[in-house]
């Protein structure tokens, strides 16, 4: 059975703490959980399903760790995998560069061949500009909005409403139940 790969990357501990409620909500069991720090760019032909974590850094910088894995992020073939992105911002402080690691990473994905799953609702979010909004479709992100430093009490009902939308997102994906895991 076919695990799906969770990487993340976290310089002060919210995404952090953020996969552990994501692994929590999804089951355990389903998920092989890897820093993004202690991942080859090979490690990714391991999976077909991914969920990527990140937060965003001095003006739109991807975190740390994803920022020195990002020239063998940019080498890494998407054909055929399906990618979910969760990423960490503060749309307050840094409202004009409001999670844009998610869309740095999106953009690699997609010109690499893969799908993005989970866009998520801009609505309710009080920011200037990001990358991480879907030129097509700018009423959403390519990923998972989480804002840990100005609105943490909405952290557990965002992530869980994302994990279930992600979830059943997956479904058409999935070949079959001997193949991949049972959602
Ligand atoms: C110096 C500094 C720069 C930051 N730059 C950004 C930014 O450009 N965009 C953004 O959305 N958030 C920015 N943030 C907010 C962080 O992404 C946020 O605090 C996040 O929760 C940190 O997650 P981590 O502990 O997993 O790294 C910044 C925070 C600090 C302290």
């Amino acid at each position: 059975m076919e695990k799906i790969g969770v990487f993340y990357g976290s310089d002060t501990g919210c995404t952090d703490d953020i996969t552990k409620d994501l692994v929590s909500l999804w089951g355990a069991d389903q998920l092989d959980v890897r820093e993004i720090d202690d991942v080859s760019k090979e490690d990714f032909d391991q999976f077909k399903i991914l969920i990527l974590g990140l937060s965003t850094w001095y003006d739109g910088d991807l975190q740390s760790d994803w920022e020195a894995f990002y020239d063998d992020f940019q080498e890494i073939d998407f054909t055929g995998k399906v990618i979910a992105l969760y990423g960490l911002g503060d749309q307050i402080g840094y409202g004009e560069y409001f999670v844009d690691g998610i869309g740095i990473l999106a953009k690699v994905i997609l010109e690499n061949g893969g799908t993005i799953i989970g866009h998520w609702p801009i609505e309710g979010y009080r920011f200037t500009d990001s990358v991480a909004v879907i030129e097509e479709k700018d009423d959403h992100f390519y990923g998972l909005a989480i804002d840990h430093d100005n609105e943490s009490e909405l952290s557990d009902a965002r992530l869980e409403k994302w994990v279930n939308q992600v979830k059943s997102e997956l479904k058409p994906h999935l070949l079959s139940k001997e193949e991949y895991i049972e959602i």
